[in-house]
């Protein structure tokens, strides 16, 4: 899909300040001029929100094909109803988790070939023009989750190890992909990681936001 906007994706591992970094990266994207739509996966528009209430419950499958399947539903519904309509629109779209969520939680126990056969079907080959990494060791995020909300959800739940190893394929991924990616170390106070992230992507994508904007 080729389109006039800016799509910039969120990932990281539980607590990593997903959400609020995103906020803040709005209200400076906006002060700039730009149109900035906001959302998260697996969600965004109400009937993927409703998949992501299934995923996200006590009763949901543990086969990891099954979360994966849906995952990409919910995937496919939020281009095609929000995230499409909004990059042909112009708009920077900022993202809480995408794609590389699905390789990261999904693809310890599933082939490749079969993550990337779903994520293919929901997207269609649409990719995140930038791809901000908050990394943070996972018992640093998990204890901030966790202060966050009493609700443990189906994948906070999983064990140490399991959030180690999301977290060692996320900075592989990064590394294999280093013009997507960028690594912003999550473990500092909240104002300067905003101010990290800031400047990254006025780096990658300062001259397509300036185009966008004139
Ligand atoms: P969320 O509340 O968004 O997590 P966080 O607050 O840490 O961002 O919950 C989404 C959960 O779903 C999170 O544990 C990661 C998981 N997930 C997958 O396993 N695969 C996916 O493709 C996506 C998008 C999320």
């Amino acid at each position: 899909m080729i389109h006039p906007g800016a799509f910039i994706t969120f990932e990281g591992g539980e607590g990593a300040g997903k959400s609020t970094q995103i906020r803040h990266l709005a209200r400076e994207l906006e002060a700039l001029g730009h149109r900035v739509v906001v959302t998260r996966e697996p969600g965004g528009t109400p009937f993927a929100e409703a998949i992501r209430a299934v995923l996200l419950s006590p009763e949901a499958s543990s086969d990891a094909m099954t979360q994966a399947l849906l995952f990409a539903a919910a995937r496919r519904e939020h281009i095609r109803a929000l995230i499409g309509p909004a990059l042909m629109a112009g708009s920077v779209v900022l993202c809480d988790r995408f794609t590389d969520s699905t390789r990261a939680y999904q693809g310890g126990r599933i082939a490749p070939e079969a993550i990337e056969a779903s994520i293919i079907l929901a997207t269609s080959g649409l990719e995140p023009n930038l791809t901000i990494l908050l990394d943070l060791p996972p018992k640093i995020g998990l204890a901030r989750a966790q202060k966050r909300s009493a609700a443990v959800d189906t994948f906070e739940k999983a064990d140490l190890a399991f959030h180690e190893d999301v977290r060692a394929r996320f900075l592989a991924f990064a590394k294999g992909e280093s013009e997507r990616f960028a690594v912003v170390d999550a473990a500092a106070n909240e104002a300067s990681v905003a101010a990290v992230v800031l400047a990254t992507v006025q780096d990658r994508l300062g001259e397509h936001l300036a185009e966008m904007a004139g």
